[in-house]
């Protein structure tokens, strides 16, 4: 019997499709996180495939406690799979987080930030969330290039299992006012349906 129904959106943008995850990504997943370049920051070293099968789940799940989670990120010429982009703001997370995740093929053509694009402007103009954080290790120097490209600012400096990470964030208002993109350059939504 189903228990559980979420209405997971689907974001396109010009290049990218955020869909929900399907278990179908598992190996796409864990090579994703198996990578010790793309694990560098995170702190936490490369994962095994155990781990990275519970981390689809707790993905899963998140939209299923929360109706918010991570999109994977899906190249829309090719459909291949670049990584993650979305939200996590488990227990105890400091704030409600966007966080970004590609596989290094794919780095350095914008894609980080065409998809953080769209996931923000999901947060505020859908979600209606007051504000987003993002936490990142002072030395992933991209991901602080996407965190400003986005319009997030330095918020300060927090204590975050046990590193000392930077906290850029920025506010509902701060985006309608100064940062929402123009109606042609929305994200188009559509919803799809995860039953669990
Ligand atoms: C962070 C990450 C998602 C960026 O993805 P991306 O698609 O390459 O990002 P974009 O192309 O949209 O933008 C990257 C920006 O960072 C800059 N950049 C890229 N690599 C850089 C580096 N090593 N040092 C400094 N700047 C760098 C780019 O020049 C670009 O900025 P610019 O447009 O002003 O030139 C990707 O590097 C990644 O997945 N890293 C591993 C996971 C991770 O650390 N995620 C963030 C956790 S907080």
């Amino acid at each position: 019997m189903l228990s559980h129904m979420v209405k997971i959106p689907t974001l396109e943008t010009q290049r990218l499709r955020l869909r929900p995850l399907h278990k179908e990504d598992f190996e796409d997943y864990a090579a994703l996180y198996a990578d010790p370049e793309v694990v560098r920051h995170l702190g936490t070293g490369p994962w095994d495939r155990g781990r990275a099968w519970r981390h689809m789940v707790f993905v899963q799940g998140h939209w299923d406690f929360t109706g918010t989670g991570m999109w994977v990120v899906e190249h829309k010429e090719t459909g291949a799979f670049l990584g993650m982009i979305g939200f996590a703001a488990p227990e105890g997370w400091p704030g409600f987080e966007l966080a970004w995740i590609l596989a290094p093929r794919w780095w350095g053509q914008g894609y980080a930030t065409e998809g953080a694009r769209a996931a923000l402007d999901h947060a505020f103009t859908v979600l209606e969330k007051d504000r987003v954080i993002s936490l990142i290790h002072p030395e992933n120097r991209a991901s602080i290039r996407v965190a400003e490209r986005i319009g997030e600012s330095l918020q300060g400096r927090i204590a975050h299992f046990g590193r000392e990470m930077l906290c850029y964030g920025l506010d509902r208002k701060t985006y309608l006012r100064e940062t929402v993109p123009e109606a042609d350059e929305r994200p188009a939504v559509r919803t799809a349906v995860w039953l669990i």
